[in-house]
């Protein structure tokens, strides 16, 4: 008798009843849904600031919205469009998986993609042997907190001031930004935030010997601060020093978006713990991944009955394999690491050539396609009365006041940088062409322009910003 069960059926594919298509076609409920089923706060945030756009398709480094308006998105999802929305050999990849109808996620099981990423990973990664894989940035960082108290046997993280790590408890620890912080009780006990380019102090917890590890961002995504040359160096043999170990975290600056596959790589460092994540997913499906040496994952998975101390269900997911292998294979077949380098001087360039004639302008900081464009307050008296009014009532606003006509005027999408902070940044798609920079450099000198008219100009939309946040604070 014929063995059926050997047989592979073919793959299931009809079902006519759901389309995802139908449900499309009531996105105007976009932010009602999200008013009454979400956040709350994130549609009124949206719409103060006039970003309540219905975006409904997206491709390289534009979206469009349902009018068929066209937008230049400068965010890039916070960093996870490196390749730019939907590349075609992203989009092959996943068309070619779900064909392929891959036994994922069996668990009870070595898949084959992870493996060929993690091989990938470890022969241009600067330091570590192996590789476990997470479904987000945040995860990355508490696998590795972990993985350093388990390795050390020692229980303190020291991280940076201003640092941005993530937002889950453990990461939240190691967060240089007292506001995130705010209102969620007590967290990881002795993690430390010491300053950046500060070796003193960093020497003065390390002393201390119980300091499991120093994590720190090659440059900071909340305001794009990059630390002096040479500090991360002798913090790293500091660390050696007190057994202390290093994590760098790559999740905004890796795969290439600094002009190299790892930013550590302009100062030569060899982290103990690399982290990974955002563009390594292609833009489509999340992923992440903790780069360490055989020594630290020995210290973790110390024996077969500890294989899975630390393991998380989507982990190793053939899905997130492949577009890490496809995104690898698209930065370093378009060249698209080198095209940062060439992105970002063109942009600084540029922006530095404004200066002289905008004195709100301040330092341009950056490297590669990761860019802080700083305001600092004016010298000359009425501009002076503006820049200090603003500043009294929130000094979160004025950098509001420069992307908001970016995006109603010349539909290009930024991002202020952080609580406080009087910085804008750009992280474009790494396939952002020369007319699109020509394009931004051009909108962005004409709101510069109105910027710098006081009264009138971007100063009323400033005191309506302003209402806005009082009486928000009032409610
Ligand atoms: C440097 C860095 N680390 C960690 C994270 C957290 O990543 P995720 O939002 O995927 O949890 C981010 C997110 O912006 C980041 O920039």
């Amino acid at each position: 008798m014929e063995n059926t069960a050997s047989k592979m059926p073919p793959a299931r594919i009809e079902s006519t009843d759901f389309s995802i298509r139908k449900v499309f076609e009531n996105q105007y409920q976009r932010f009602e849904n999200h008013s009454q089923y979400m956040n709350p706060q994130l549609p009124k945030v949206l719409k103060t600031l006039g970003f309540d756009k219905s975006y409904v398709r997206g491709e390289a480094q534009y979206l469009w919205d349902q009018d068929g308006k066209r937008y230049l998105d400068l965010l890039s999802g916070y960093g996870v469009y490196n390749l730019g929305r939907y590349h075609p050999v992203i989009v092959k990849t996943l068309r070619e998986m779900l064909d392929l109808q891959d036994a994922n996620l069996v668990q009870m099981d070595c898949p084959h993609l992870t493996g060929e990423l993690a091989k990938e990973i470890i022969q241009r990664s600067p330091s570590g042997d192996r590789v476990y894989f997470t479904s987000t940035g945040a995860e990355t960082v508490e696998t590795a907190i972990k993985f350093a108290k388990a390795t050390t046997r020692r229980d303190r993280i020291v991280s940076l001031k201003k640092a941005f790590h993530g937002l889950t408890v453990g990461a939240l620890s190691v967060m240089g930004n007292e506001e995130f912080r705010e209102g969620f009780g007590g967290l990881l006990s002795g993690c430390e935030q010491v300053a950046m380019n500060d070796l003193n102090a960093l020497e003065n917890e390390l002393k201390k010997k119980d300091v499991a590890a120093f994590v720190f961002e090659p440059i900071q995504g909340k305001g794009v601060f990059i630390p002096e040359a040479g500090f991360l160096k002798a913090a790293e043999e500091l660390c050696h020093k007190y057994g202390t170990l290093t994590i760098a975290d790559e999740v905004q600056t890796g795969m290439g978006r600094t002009g190299k596959m790892f930013a550590i790589e302009y100062e030569g460092l060899k982290p103990d713990i690399i982290l990974i994540s955002k563009a390594l997913s292609g833009g489509l499906v999340p992923t992440g991944a903790v780069i360490a040496s055989d020594k630290i994952f020995k210290s973790v998975f110390s024996s077969m009955d500890r294989c899975v101390v630390h393991s998380s269900t989507f982990g190793k997911n053939s899905l997130s394999a492949a577009m890490g292998l496809a995104t690898i294979w698209v930065l370093e077949n378009e060249g698209l690491i080198e095209q940062a380098n060439v992105i970002g001087e063109k942009l600084i360039a540029g922006l530095n050539a404004m200066k002289p004639e905008f004195e709100m302008l301040g330092e341009i900081r950056g490297r590669g396609a990761m860019i802080g464009i700083e305001f600092i307050s004016p010298r000359s008296l009425s501009l002076k009365m503006g820049w200090n009014l603003l500043h009294t009532l929130d000094k979160s606003l004025f950098p509001q006041m420069i992307i908001i006509p970016l995006l109603r005027d010349f539909g290009i999408l930024t991002q202020t940088s952080g609580k406080g902070q009087d910085i804008i940044k750009l992280l474009p798609p790494l396939v952002m062409s020369d007319d699109d920079i020509d394009y931004f450099l051009k909108s962005f000198r004409t709101v510069l322009e109105l910027a710098h008219k006081f009264p009138g100009g971007l100063w009323d939309l400033g005191k309506s910003l302003a209402k806005a946040s009082l009486s928000e604070k009032a409610s």
